[in-house]
């Protein structure tokens, strides 16, 4: 069993960024300048958003933290986003998810500009991603396929089973996974919370990636031997041995699920960071490509 190690292979590709964004700035080009919208107060998305920035100063990017109250109107949050899709210097616009429920998500995410749109979620982008075509991919999605990519997984003709068919997960990983390329070519087998036998189909894959947000879901009979493991989950539980209050938990039941795959994601330490490192890489070329 070996570990994906999201540590070493964010830090590559974080590394590789920083490199071309020196060259960059060297050569007279404008500093890649991500905008975050945070709007309230989720502890898990202050989380987020302050790796996100803190990452971008790591690379040397320019970032910008917009907070909003979580009592905004939706008509101020899109004059927040209108002056971010006018503004020169902002390269790439990010609004954190969840939303407050007055807000409509997919009205806002339909008004970033597609190419400012480096979550990759807007429906243009979505759209060219099932055909194909060049844009930005979600960044969940995206840095599954370089830490498959990093370990030279075999993925042609494999079975893929993808458990969450989310908008920002499940459905774009199973396009991508069946796309005609590499890392891709793999039969896909999207499972949701109406799937009957999830527990068959699972045993069939190759390949497993949990994208559900239940902690610990995927057990060992549920995996055959030599699976290749990749765990999205990242669902916050209460641990009073924590000095934060609580830990972080995948939705593999790591310590009995490790010992029979040939790869997997640890949590933390996995897919996360990956997520990461995908929405730098995202950054970089809204700004090269302007
Ligand atoms: N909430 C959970 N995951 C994500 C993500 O990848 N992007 C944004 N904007 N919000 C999220």
């Amino acid at each position: 069993m070996q570990i994906l190690d999201g540590k070493i292979v964010s830090q590559a590709v974080k590394d590789a960024i920083k490199i071309k964004t020196e060259a960059a700035k060297s050569a007279g080009k404008k500093t890649p300048h991500l905008a975050a919208i945070l709007v309230g107060s989720n502890g898990a998305s202050e989380t987020y958003v302050a790796s996100k920035v803190k990452s971008c100063e790591e690379v040397g990017f320019k970032s910008s933290l917009i907070r909003l109250a979580d009592t905004i109107t939706e008509a101020e949050l899109i004059t927040a986003i209108e002056e971010l899709n006018a503004d020169l210097d902002v390269d790439g616009i990010l609004v954190q998810l969840p939303l407050p429920k007055q807000i409509s998500e997919a009205k806002i995410i339909g008004l970033i500009h597609p190419d400012k749109d480096v979550d990759g979620f807007h429906p243009m982008s979505i759209g060219k991603m099932v055909q194909g075509l060049p844009t930005f991919i979600p960044a969940t999605p995206y840095g599954i396929l370089l830490m498959l990519e990093h370990y030279k997984i075999d993925t042609k003709g494999k079975h893929a089973v993808v458990i969450g068919r989310s908008n920002i997960v499940g459905r774009p990983i199973s396009i991508l996974l069946s796309r005609n390329a590499y890392p891709g070519n793999c039969t896909v087998t999207v499972c949701h919370s109406h799937t009957h036998n999830l527990k068959e189909i699972c045993l069939q894959a190759d390949i497993i990636v949990a994208a559900l947000g239940i902690p610990g879901f995927l057990t060992a009979d549920m995996v055959k031997e030599n699976a290749v493991v990749v765990d999205v989950g990242i669902t916050r539980v209460k641990d009073d041995t924590k000095k934060s209050g609580f830990a972080i938990k995948g939705d593999v039941d790591f310590a009995n699920v490790a010992p029979k795959c040939s790869y997997i994601t640890p949590v933390p330490g996995g897919v996360g960071l990956m997520t990461i490192a995908a929405l730098l890489m995202n950054t970089f070329n809204a700004c090269e490509q302007k």
